[in-house]
């Protein structure tokens, strides 16, 4: 029963597929990628490596999350340089425009994927896997200052009324329950599994994090993990975007304003309605009103402000993004179609992974340019807000209203449910005595 069921998901996997899939009837006029960093060290050290391997810093990119950018470059030169022709061979500041955020994971992410993306230009890295390139100027990566950045990384530290929606959130019953859920099913599994007794939370969250990022390197665990206890340590993490993003919507409102507010700005400019110098918005942080318009942004951000988006998009979305996935914007004219300008929506949690990303009260992740702009123009007006930087300075008011925690934790069993459930069902035959392992052993796909 259970093949049925991953035989019935790859069939539907592809049918989603193919609503991304371009068509030779389509020109690529401007692509927009937000993604998270690649796998990074975690905030702090734990003692879990079975031999002398361990995390060499905190909260630093990985080598393996180099890699996995590098690796998304490399297939993005394919699509937009080999295939589609819209970015030239040869990296160059007209076409390309790249923003990370003041965290140097963010900007050594950046440096990876334009690595992939334009290898002639790529300067020698110890985590280079080919040969540096031989116009070796490098990248233009505008890193934007913490307290500047309300684009791609508002948070407590530059927006007031944020941190009071944070806090708000973080004292909430809801949240406790929410979150606290899954520390307080399984902490004792989690102790048992580690060898260390009544773990507290925060203990709980460390060897969740320590056990998440350590599969992106060479360390091995003191401990061996089961694809059920990834299940619930993935599902506690996730709780860190009901925190930051979507709680209260007051969260995510402030946090993707600007970002809706640049998408809108390129919807106009691209039906022709505004110059590059009025989109004031984007030019507050690309500064070149003389243009020309780049045709490949790429912004390198963090977990949370990606779940902000997809709230503000109007797309909820339960779990948080992996390092290095991504949300990306194609805006294509259709000759098929009198030459109208479409644009579609995707997120690739993995390389491999391709998942259509449907807009509030649209039906397709493929919209003309016209009903994007309505879509992202009500998303906007919606959130109350029309100057980010002064709804930031206003007094936080609570609306005592949070994300249904019964309904985030059903989401989240959900998603996790192959996982949960196995070991349950473990669980259950050992009670009986193992009187199933005949069966249990004919489940050699689980
Ligand atoms: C694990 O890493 C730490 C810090 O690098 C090191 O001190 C410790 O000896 C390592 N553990 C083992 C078992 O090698
Ligand atoms: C730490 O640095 C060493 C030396 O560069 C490297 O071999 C090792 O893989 C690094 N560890 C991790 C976890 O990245
Ligand atoms: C990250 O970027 C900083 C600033 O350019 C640089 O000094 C550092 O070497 C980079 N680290 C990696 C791992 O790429
Ligand atoms: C830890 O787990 C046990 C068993 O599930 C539970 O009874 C207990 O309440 C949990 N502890 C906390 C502090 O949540
Ligand atoms: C774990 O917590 C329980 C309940 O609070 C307590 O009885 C027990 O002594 C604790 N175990 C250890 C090893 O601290
Ligand atoms: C561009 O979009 C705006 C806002 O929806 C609309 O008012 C305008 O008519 C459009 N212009 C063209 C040329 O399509």
């Amino acid at each position: 029963m259970y093949k049925r069921k991953t035989v019935l998901l790859s069939v539907l996997m592809s049918l989603l597929g193919l609503t991304t899939q371009q068509s030779s009837t389509e020109t690529l006029l401007l692509v927009i990628e937000v993604a998270r960093h690649g796998a990074r060290s975690p905030e702090q050290f734990s003692q879990y490596n079975k031999t002398s391997v361990n995390f060499n810093d905190t909260s630093q990119l990985l080598e393996g999350g180099w890699d996995q950018h590098y690796e998304i470059g490399k297939s993005l030169r394919q699509r937009l340089v080999t295939e589609q022709k819209l970015l030239s061979a040869d990296y160059s500041t007209n076409e390309v425009y790249a923003q990370a955020t003041s965290a140097t994971r963010t900007l050594n992410s950046t440096q990876a994927q334009l690595s992939g993306l334009f290898p002639d230009q790529a300067p020698a890295h110890k985590w280079l896997k080919a040969s540096p390139g031989t116009k070796t100027q490098g990248y233009t990566i505008n890193q934007i200052a913490q307290a500047d950045n309300l684009i791609t990384r508002l948070n407590e530290a530059n927006c007031a009324k944020y941190k009071s929606a944070f806090d708000d959130v973080t004292a909430s019953a809801a949240y406790k329950r929410g979150r606290g859920y899954w520390y307080q099913t399984y902490n004792q599994t989690l102790s048992n599994l580690v060898g260390r007794p009544n773990l507290s939370e925060t203990q709980f969250d460390a060897t969740c994090e320590y056990l998440f990022f350590s599969q992106y390197t060479n360390i091995v665990l003191n401990f061996t993990p089961t694809a059920f206890d990834r299940a619930y340590c993935s599902a506690y993490e996730d709780g860190w975007i009901y925190k930051t993003s979507f709680g209260t919507d007051q969260e995510w409102k402030l946090v993707s304003y600007e970002f809706l507010n640049q998408l809108n700005e390129f919807a106009l400019f691209l039906n022709g309605t505004r110059t590059i110098a009025q989109l004031t918005t984007f030019q507050k942080y690309f500064k070149k009103t003389a243009g020309p318009m780049p045709k490949f942004l790429l912004y390198l951000s963090h977990d949370e402000i990606m779940s902000a988006y997809l709230e503000g998009l109007g797309f909820h979305q339960p779990y948080g993004s992996f390092p290095a996935a991504g949300i990306f914007f194609e805006f294509f004219r259709d000759s098929a179609q009198n030459n109208q300008i479409f644009v579609r929506t995707y997120f690739k949690q993995t390389l491999g992974e391709t998942k259509s990303i449907t807009l509030a009260d649209q039906t397709s992740n493929v919209i003309s340019l016209a009903a994007f702009q309505s879509t992202i123009a009500k998303r906007i007006q919606l959130s109350g807000i029309t100057d980010i930087a002064k709804s930031c300075a206003e007094a936080y008011v609570s609306s005592n209203t949070y994300y249904d925690p019964e309904l985030y934790i059903t989401e989240l069993k959900q998603k996790y449910a192959a996982d949960l459930s196995g070991i349950s069902l473990l669980q259950s035959m050992t009670l009986k005595g193992l009187i199933m392992i005949g069966t249990m052993m004919s489940f050699s796909y689980y």
